[in-house]
Parts: structure tokens; sequence; C-alpha cells
């Protein structure tokens, strides 16, 4: 078997490749086209989801395409059957599958068995569609030309921010995350960060100081404290994480008019408060949004079609 294209993490896609697919979010979602007629795209989800699932179906009803919905109490991934075998049955049924599970070896796995793409829609180490959506909107707001611009994140080093490092950094963008000493982004995201901001231009800093880390910062970003599966740390998690909190003393720091984001679901009072949740240079609903737009382009490359769309 001919192992198809995966997006399994975003440290797969080179920088090239990133932009190539901020290009094509930007040109389908000023012009939506419909150019996967007759294709199917099958939702595999063993964790709840609002924006993925919704975003997904929405992405492939602009390109003319289909979506099947699997929830997490129907396919019973490696428990009611073995992964390699619902791996494999999924590719008789439709042509590329996005994944939302635990850990990124069950996405790996399942991808080593699977004749079509497989798309990560979150794992418990990266969230690679959530990062173009991400910078899609920072191109939005800050220009399409990212390079030298500054993107602080404040929280745990997990799927989301590894998934933001790696692709801000493949950009040119002057990166920092803060986090607490146990909370660190995994050892192979920081030195991936840190070669792609040396390739681009780039900086990267990894730090235990939110206020280092803010500082001047033109946008700032936080997400949960406790992910999906870790429900049993949370109170834990509460207190590690208490000077880490998207608050307005905080948010001092950065930039004025610093642009805040968040990929959501948000819990006020926790990893943001809700003045600055709700503030006027929140763009956390043009991220939700563009999840739409950056999925679609990464659909239609790994189906081949992305010669098809028009600028
Ligand atoms: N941001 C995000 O992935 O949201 P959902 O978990 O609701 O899909
Ligand atoms: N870090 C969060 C992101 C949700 C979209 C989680 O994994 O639950």
């Amino acid at each position: 078997m001919e192992s198809p294209r995966h997006l399994l993490s975003s440290a797969q896609l080179t920088p090239e490749e990133t932009l190539y697919l901020l290009d094509l979010a930007a040109a389908l979602k000023r012009r939506p086209q419909r150019i996967l007629p007759g294709k199917h795209l099958a939702l595999l989800f063993e964790k709840a989801s609002l924006r993925t699932r919704v975003s997904f179906e929405i992405a492939m009803d602009h390109l003319g395409a289909h979506t099947m919905y699997l929830d997490p109490r129907e396919v019973g991934l490696g428990e009611r059957e073995a992964i390699r075998d619902v791996a494999r049955v999924i590719a008789r049924y439709v042509d590329i599958v996005a994944v939302r599970t635990y850990g990124q070896t069950i996405i790996e796995e399942y991808a080593r068995f699977s004749s079509i793409p497989v798309i990560n829609a979150l794992t418990d180490e990266e969230h690679p569609c959530q990062a173009l959506a991400d910078l899609l909107t920072l191109r939005e707001h800050l220009g399409t030309d990212l390079r030298g611009h500054s993107l602080a994140f404040v929280g745990d080093g997990n799927n989301v921010s590894t998934s933001l490092v790696i692709t801000a950094t493949a950009l040119g963008m002057d990166v920092r995350i803060a986090s607490p000493p146990r909370y660190q982004l995994p050892e192979w995201a920081l030195v991936e960060a840190q070669t792609r901001a040396r390739n681009s231009g780039g900086t990267f800093l990894a730090t235990t100081d939110p206020v280092e880390a803010v500082r001047g910062a033109e946008a700032v970003y936080t997400d949960v404290w406790t992910s999906m599966g870790q429900e049993r740390e949370a109170e834990r998690r509460k207190i590690d994480f208490a000077a880490y909190q998207l608050n307005s003393a905080l948010v001092a720091h950065a930039k004025p008019g610093a642009f805040i984001m968040h990929d959501l679901p948000a819990h006020r009072g926790e990893e943001i408060t809700d003045d600055v949740f709700e503030s006027p240079t929140s763009i956390i609903f043009d991220q939700a949004e563009n999840r739409t737009w950056a999925q679609a382009a990464v659909v239609a490359f790994l189906l081949g079609a992305d010669r098809a769309i028009q600028p």
C-alpha cells in the first residue's frame, strides 16, 4: 500500500507548505469553491467538540463534499475493534478522515493502516488545524507577512501551544511561551520551534515568567489549564497555573491594543478573566470562524485538489 499524505503533526508541514495552506485558506474564504464533488470525509471523534466538528462539516459543504460524524460512543477505537481494522474499514467507505483522540501514538498507528489521508483533529499532543486557523487569523489582523510580529502564549505546554509555536516559528514570528515549570512544552517541540525560528529569521523564547513572555507582544494567547482527559488533575492545575492567568494586569505588559486569542472552549475566571476575554481587541471568534477555511485548505491539499483552487 502506498502511504498517502497525512497531517498528524504541525511539524509535518514545511514552512513553505504552511504558507501555501494559509494562502489557500484565504482564497477559499474569499471565494468558496466546489472542488470536491462526491468526496466524503469521516469525522472519527473520541472526545467532545463544537468547533472542530461544525467547521469540518461546513468546510466540506463549501467544497461540495459530504461529511459523516462518528461520535465518541460509536466506534470504540482499539476497544470494540482494533485500530488497524477501523482504519482499513473506514478507508473502504470514504476519501479522507479526521481523527480526534487521546495519545499521538493512537493516530500514528491509525495512519499507518489508513490508505486514505488522516487529519489530526486534536490529540493530547497536537492540534494542527487550530494552529493553521490561528495563523490565518493573525495574518488578517497583523498583515500577510507575519515575519517579526510577536505572539505570546501563556499557559500549558499542551496540544494547542505545541502546534501553535511550531507553526508560528515557521513563519518568522517572534514567538514566546510562558508555562509553569512542570508544564513546559515537550523537549521535541522546544527543539523544533527553536530550529524553525532560526531558519525563518524569527525568534523563540520558552520561559516560566509570564511577564517576560507577554512584554510588548502584539497578540497574547491562552488555553485551558485542564485539557480533555486530564480532568482528575483539575484541582492541582488550578494551583499550579494560578500565576498564569490572562488578566488585565498581565495584558498591561503587552503592546497597547494587543490582540487576545483563545482556541475555546474557555473557562472564564481560570485561564482568562471575563474582561480580557470580552475586550475589544479579542479575535477569539475570528479564530473559531477561520477553522472552516483552514480545514477546507487542508482537505483540498491532502486530496490533491489544491491546484484547482482559484486565487
Ligand atoms: N478549539 C476547538 O478545537 O474546539 P472544539 O474542541 O469545540 O472542537
Ligand atoms: N487543550 C484543549 C483544547 C481544546 C480545543 C484540550 O485538549 O482539551
